[in-house]
């Protein structure tokens, strides 16, 4: 008797859910392949959690398919679908034991009851619950807790695992061994899940693809590194790992080349177009994409001043005055610059991208 995997692909096909006036999710295609963690982020309110209960069938979509490999669900209830969901209250029986919780979904199947325990047992194993058969729910830790719920979907074998914010309730150290657990969970069983979060750190550390969602719609899609290096417009960059948006002009194009020539107060850049069209961009610089220097070190660094200088234990970080702009920079420990000082920005090319500035 074991866990097995019977992972499906999810395709949503021009879904739309509207509340009244509110439009939660604005006609979005997305496929997810089986297999594969994909994750749903973005701010509040950006629809999140409405694209994954239309999955779920939770919610009806007011226009548009739901596809679970590849029959059309979008007028299954729940209980048909094949998915199961792990919320961020974890939603325990709270009178049932952990045994009688995680076996709970069993009932209903044509296993034994020996063969039912027996699936539990190791659902309980693959988070690290095992001897835990008769505890409560009030006996256990949030992180407990959740891992119950965790076991719980697992022991179903849905087609398609769906989490709504599972770490929200927990603290960040175990917020993060909780990530971490259920992304080896994801990969030994090669299940198909759908994760939901607004925490950018989260999403680029478990997931192979993460849908970035602003107001209702799909800003970008792309693996953790192409969301990073290759930011598609301004919300992006700003919402993926922490980045200085600083406003510059196109003074030249390579068409040829495909490099544009971005001039940023007295200094200019040569770097990919990066299908920008417009004249008006931002030179998105990564906190850990500038190397800090006394002196000009190449002919493209750009001048700048200490503003301020934190010291962290593993590292400095510094708030810089360079053409007008703040910059926030992190450095090794191994140098050091205090405030006031006149410093030279060499900026590392595969962290620099660009964005159009409208
Ligand atoms: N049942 C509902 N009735 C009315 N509005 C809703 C309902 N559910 C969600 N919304 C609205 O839809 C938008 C998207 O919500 P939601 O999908 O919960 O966002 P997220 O999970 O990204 O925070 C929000 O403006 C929210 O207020
Ligand atoms: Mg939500």
């Amino acid at each position: 008797m074991s866990i097995e995997s019977r992972s499906a692909a999810v395709r949503l096909q021009a879904v739309a859910k509207r509340f009244g006036a509110v439009t939660a999710v604005d006609d979005i295609d997305l496929l997810i392949e089986p297999g594969t963690l994909v994750t749903l982020l973005g701010p509040s309110g950006c629809g999140k959690t409405t694209t994954l209960r239309m999955i779920a069938g939770l919610e009806m979509p007011t226009s548009g398919s739901v596809f679970i490999g590849g029959k059309d669900v979008t007028l299954l209830p729940p209980n048909e679908r094949d998915v199961s969901m792990v919320f961020q209250s974890y939603a325990l029986f709270p009178h049932m034991t952990v045994m009688e919780n995680v076996s709970f979904g069993l009932r209903e199947s044509n296993l034994s009851r020996e063969a039912q325990r027996a699936k539990a047992q190791e659902g309980l194993a693959l988070v690290g619950l095992t001897g835990f058969d008769d505890r409560l729910p009030s006996e256990l830790s949030g992180g407990q807790q959740q891992r119950v719920a965790v076991a719980r979907a697992l022991v179903l074998e849905p087609q398609v695992l769906l989490f709504d914010e599972p770490l929200s309730n927990l603290d960040a150290k175990l917020r993060r061994k909780m990530r971490e657990d259920i992304r080896e969970i994801q990969l030994k069983l090669g299940l198909t899940a759908v994760y939901v979060t607004h925490d950018q750190e989260e999403a680029l550390a478990v997931s192979d693809k993460i849908v970035v969602m602003n107001k209702g719609r799909i800003a970008q899609e792309g693996t953790p590194a192409d969301l990073y290096q290759r930011p598609a417009d301004a919300f992006v960059a700003d919402f993926i790992g922490s980045a200085n948006l600083v406003p510059g002009e196109i003074v030249a194009r390579d068409r040829k080349k495909k490099k544009v020539t971005v001039g940023l107060g007295k200094s200019k850049l040569v770097l990919p177009a990066n299908g920008i069209s417009g004249d008006k961009v931002f030179l998105v610089i990564r906190p850990s994409g500038v190397l800090l220097d006394g002196k000009a070190a190449k002919s493209d660094s750009l001048p700048a001043k200490v503003a301020r200088a934190t010291y962290l234990g593993s590292h400095w970080e510094y708030t810089l005055d360079a053409a007008g702009q703040s910059i926030f920079v992190i450095q090794p420990v191994g140098k050091r610059f205090t405030a006031g000082a006149r410093v030279y920005m060499q900026l590392d090319p595969a962290q620099l991208a660009l964005v159009e500035r409208s």
